[in-house]
């Protein structure tokens, strides 16, 4: 039977700015466009698996506002879950600001909001609901409090836990790591969790291979942008590559790799197939501006699959 996901973490609104170039510290420039879109890592997620697989819940906070309203619209028109979308009166929803150059590339900076809300407590509420799923999806932007919380009770009920370490803090606890069947961070974010370099797939493997021996974490997937994504277990590293596209924007590309990626796990698909469906729904991302406006249907992906 098809298993059932979870994702717990954040929802944004997203203030895209489009310019040329990225200003350089202290310098003013002109932007080309301004949108606001339905955003959050945790909200992306959950967008991308609703979309790919409709079997998806998603566990947050957002404020008593139109941002909140807006963004719990767009994940129940993509078929996730909303009703365990907690909503905390008196509290902006998060808000993200992203500016998007012209070869796609963005910088974000991520004010929580409502986010800040999701302590464990709120976790500790919604302990059935994680026992009721069977893959525990997180990222780190809620608080960190939270998701150790998450993490437990998963582990405590058995469950399935991906933890995508974005953004990345300078360390992340042990007793975490140790928790976490599927780690998936970026390659900076590896080399920043795991001290290492990640310049070369070598070196990613070697941090990978690090965090697996000395720390504890079940398998490492590692996306690498467009060279694709890295697995590392204890039998050894694989590189699953991407197609090469045009990058328009990247941003919630490897929130759409997320989605797909569970829903594969969901659906009972190997490993191997399951990476493949992130890194084709991410590959169509890129070609598309904004975060949960980039995410491509399960037919979309079927057909370039
Ligand atoms: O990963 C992309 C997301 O990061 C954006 O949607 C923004 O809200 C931040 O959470």
């Amino acid at each position: 039977m098809e298993q059932r996901i979870l994702v717990i973490g954040s929802l944004n609104m997203d203030m895209v700015v489009n310019v040329e170039q990225m200003p350089l510290r202290g310098e003013t420039i002109m932007g080309k466009s301004l949108a606001y879109v339905p955003g959050g890592k945790g909200a992306n997620q959950a967008c991308a698996a609703g979309k790919l697989g409709k079997n998806v819940a998603m566990l947050g906070c957002i404020g008593d506002d139109a941002n909140g309203s807006i963004l719990r619209d767009s994940l129940s028109a993509a078929g996730v879950d909303v009703s365990p979308l907690v909503v905390c009166p008196g509290v902006p929803t998060g808000l993200a600001v992203i500016t998007v150059d012209s070869t796609g590339g963005n910088s974000i900076i991520v004010i929580a909001g409502a986010n800040g809300q999701c302590g464990p407590e709120v976790i500790r509420a919604h302990e059935q609901l994680i026992a009721d799923h069977d893959i525990i999806v997180l990222q780190l932007e809620i608080p960190m409090e939270a998701v150790m919380e998450a993490v437990r009770l998963a582990k405590a009920h058995g469950k399935t836990v991906v933890l995508n370490p974005a953004p990345a803090p300078d360390s992340l606890p042990d007793e975490l790591l140790r928790s976490v069947d599927y780690f998936t961070p970026n390659e900076t974010e590896l080399a920043k969790l795991s001290g290492m370099s990640t310049d070369t797939v070598e070196q990613a493997e070697e941090a990978a291979g690090m965090l697996i021996r000395e720390k504890g974490v079940g398998a490492v997937l590692a996306t690498m942008g467009s060279a694709g994504a890295l697995l590392v277990t204890k039998e050894g590293a694989q590189l699953i590559p991407t197609k090469k596209v045009q990058a328009v924007d990247t941003t919630a590309a490897g929130d759409t790799f997320h989605g797909g990626f569970v829903t594969g796990l969901a659906e009972g698909r190997s490993l191997m197939d399951a990476i493949r469906m992130g890194n084709t729904a991410a590959t169509i991302s890129v070609t598309r501006k904004g975060a949960q406006t980039s995410i491509p249907t399960r037919e979309e992906v079927d057909a370039l699959l």
